[in-house]
């Protein structure tokens, strides 16, 4: 297993349409092992999508079991997903590897009912709501080549992270 390079803003791979997965064989299920350590290894990552690691296929995981006191699924690999169903609206505050510097505020469905196969190329249905529906529709999103700036509610949406060096005392001028 490995920890991959995850592609940051402006990478051009980042605007890219990833392609459906065909074949479900031992070498998809490497690169999602892969895939999910990579994801485990950001802090408080709940998701990743194959595209962020310059991977142009339609594969996302999402595990959002960390958050305490919320309906989930745990751990989902998620291949060649589609949104089938869809109700109500939210407005969240959502954060991205690939924007590292950002954090913006997104509307997005509060349940859905999501389509996909697993690694085994299993047909599955799951229904979803809230934060994990949330997370499934950002990392779908990263499928169809969309990031956070195409979806913010508002320009007004956008927020600078607070980086480690505005932290500190800022120098002296001399
Ligand atoms: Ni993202």
């Amino acid at each position: 297993m490995a920890v991959l390079d995850i592609l940051v803003y402006p990478d051009p791979r980042l605007k890219q349409i990833s392609k459906p997965v065909e074949h479900f064989d031992e070498a998809l299920r490497s690169f999602i092992r892969d895939l999910e350590e990579t994801m485990r290894a950001g802090p408080g990552s709940v998701g990743l999508a194959a595209p962020q690691v310059g991977r142009l296929e339609r594969i996302v995981i999402v595990d959002v079991s960390c958050k305490p006191k919320i309906k989930h699924h745990g751990r989902r690999v998620l291949i060649n997903p589609e949104i089938s169903w869809r109700k109500g609206s939210a407005v969240g505050r959502e954060g991205c590897r690939s924007v590292p510097d950002y954090t913006g505020n997104v509307a997005r469905s509060k349940f859905i009912t999501v389509r996909a196969q697993d690694e085994f190329g299993r047909a599955l249905e799951l229904q979803m709501e809230r934060y994990e529906a949330r997370a499934v529709q950002h990392e779908m999103d990263h499928l169809d080549g969309l990031l956070l700036f195409d979806r913010l509610v508002s320009r007004r949406d956008l927020f600078r992270r607070q980086s480690q060096e505005a932290l500190l005392p800022k120098p002296k001028p001399l």
